[in-house]
């Protein structure tokens, strides 16, 4: 394969979707074929259970697991694999590491589980790059909040299955994404997620750039 493929991860308000997109921009206005896709998401059957996922419908932990898992399987065969083959940038907005941090350490289902499941759904396909952007739950959820009553949003106030969760799950979810991120330095980069949007995607910018000239992706537009 001869594409790049970039994951932001982090746990709520962390600011993942505006990063993945400036760097989407920025990789676009190089030549880059930068694609975002978005988990669980980007594909008919992803959104189809997104909208499940996200909403307060009950669900046991274990069927939430292999929801957010057939959603993945169905990203990485449909877009992931045919885009990287093609020498583009995949940029997701989330990937397997939120299945370890949010249903591993979050719900507590056994990490070896959810590791089988994850290379299952994606056949050993993980990004060559995964940012964390890391920030306090707090905070993280306070801007989620903020941001809903500026947008005026018709749920305004109404949190979703993970957002009102308790800060105990939200502090074990961001403990898990660290544990990752330091046990695979390589493949991880930790970014500090509580710094302005500019200072954040500078220093996005600075961890993808070695990976950009070490893989060349190829440049389709002009
Ligand atoms: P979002 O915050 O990126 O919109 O993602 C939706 C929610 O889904 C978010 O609260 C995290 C959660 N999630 C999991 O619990 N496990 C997963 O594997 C993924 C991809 C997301």
């Amino acid at each position: 394969m001869s594409g790049v493929f970039i994951a932001f991860e982090g746990g709520e308000g962390a600011g993942k979707s505006t990063q993945a997109s400036c760097l989407e921009s920025y990789l676009r206005a190089q030549g880059y074929n930068a694609v975002l896709l978005r988990e669980p998401g980007s594909t008919q059957l992803g959104d189809y259970l997104r909208a499940y996922l996200v909403n307060n419908e009950p669900i046991v932990p274990s069927a939430e697991l292999l929801l957010f898992e057939a959603s993945r399987a169905q990203l990485v065969e449909e877009r992931v694999r045919p885009l990287l083959d093609d020498g583009a940038v995949v940029i997701a907005d989330r990937f397997a590491g939120s299945t370890v941090a949010y249903q591993g350490h979050g719900r507590g289902i056994k990490l070896d589980r959810i590791h089988w499941l994850n290379d299952f759904a994606t056949g050993r396909l993980y990004p060559d790059l995964t940012i964390l952007l890391n920030i306090d739950p707090l905070i993280g959820l306070e801007r989620v909040n903020s941001r809903q009553l500026q947008l005026a949003l018709p749920m305004a106030g109404a949190p979703d299955r993970f957002e009102e969760e308790i800060m105990a799950f939200h502090d074990k979810v961001r403990r898990g994404f660290l544990e990752q991120a330091e046990s695979d330095p390589d493949r991880w980069c930790i970014v500090d997620g509580h710094r302005s949007i500019v200072q954040v995607s500078t220093a996005v910018r600075a961890a993808i750039e070695g990976l950009i000239t070490a893989k060349t992706p190829a440049k389709h537009l002009s």
